[in-house]
């Protein structure tokens, strides 16, 4: 007899298959030049089950600079130190715009539409920031991903911090504007450092897909049922992967895949199959929205397998 656990391996092992032979891609980040050096025939994807159930294929543990990630833990963290007042400073609503877009925000008064275009990442990593020095409020995120992925391998990735930094002009220009509207409370450069380096994260598929547990099931680690948020927090976060996590192609990820998700420039997608599974997968070559092209295909042929769209009865 075929079990659920046995069904997920086959469907995992054969994307992990078909992906890495396709032969387009997409092209590898390179605005931030230690991105650029990434191989684009990498592929990784590993899925958690509600059992406790790893099924992975590929490159499942080699790290990769989780960048736009990560926005999903310090969204997290941030609502849990101020609440829904985190509102006040930053949307909800989809942007229809790319990632690093200005044009809004002056319209808006300084406040970035939703917390996962770069202006709303920097906004919410200013209120993780305030009160702490930055080296305080980047071990506490730090920290916070290894406890959900219950790993304490990992590490910032300085050489792509600082090549962002560097290079990092259009957010340097989102965070002054920003700060001439009062939306950011630190100077500036103390709130970039946060932000650059906790794009920086380099995180492998297999924890990644740990530390994401907690958004497929009401707020807890299933395997230790410890609660991270409330069954209410999860479900709205969910919400904001669903309708922003992928920018300007948050619509066609939720028509194709079907699930609550968040790429980053780096290659890498979280996406989450409430009551199902975390998943996680890296392709480093991006399309022309900046979203990992090989990654959105890969979880299509699989939500479409599993059954797993939430717009599926
Ligand atoms: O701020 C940036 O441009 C990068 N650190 C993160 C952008 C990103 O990952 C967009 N995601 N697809």
């Amino acid at each position: 007899m075929t079990t659920d656990a046995d069904k997920l391996d086959s469907v995992v092992a054969a994307i992990a298959a078909e992906m890495t032979a396709r032969s387009e891609r997409g092209t590898v980040a390179d605005y931030i030049p230690e991105l650029a050096r990434v191989d684009a025939n990498s592929f990784g994807l590993v899925v958690v089950g509600a059992d406790g159930h790893v099924a992975a294929a590929g490159d499942t543990d080699v790290p990769f600079s989780v960048q736009s990630v990560s926005k999903v833990f310090t969204l997290t963290l941030a609502l849990g130190l101020v609440g829904d007042r985190l509102w006040q400073r930053v949307g909800r609503e989809p942007s229809g715009s790319p990632f690093n877009s200005i044009v809004q925000l002056e319209r808006e008064r300084g406040i970035p539409r939703n917390p996962f275009i770069n202006a709303g990442a920097i906004a919410v990593t200013d209120v993780i920031l305030s009160g702490h020095k930055p080296r305080e409020a980047l071990g506490e995120i730090v920290r916070f991903m290894r406890f959900l992925a219950d790993d304490s391998s990992i590490v910032i990735d300085d050489a792509v911090a600082a090549s962002e930094q560097r290079t990092g002009f259009r957010n340097i220009a989102l965070a002054n504007y920003m700060k001439s509207f009062g939306v950011l409370e630190n100077p500036v450069n103390y709130t970039l450092g946060v932000y650059f380096h906790h794009c920086a994260i380099a995180m492998t598929c297999r924890q990644l897909a740990m530390a994401g547990r907690f958004l497929a099931h009401d707020g807890k680690n299933p395997t230790t049922g410890l609660s991270v948020v409330s069954p209410e927090r999860a479900r709205r976060i969910n919400a904001v992967m669903l309708t922003c996590g992928h920018y300007d192609g948050s619509g066609e990820f939720a028509y194709r895949v079907g699930l609550p998700g968040k790429s980053g420039v780096g290659g890498g997608i979280m996406a989450i199959a409430p009551g199902k599974a975390s998943i996680a997968v890296w392709s480093p070559g991006l399309d022309t929205q900046g979203n990992p092209l090989v990654g959105q295909i890969a979880l299509e042929i699989l939500t479409k397998c599993m059954g797993w769209s939430i717009f599926a009865a």
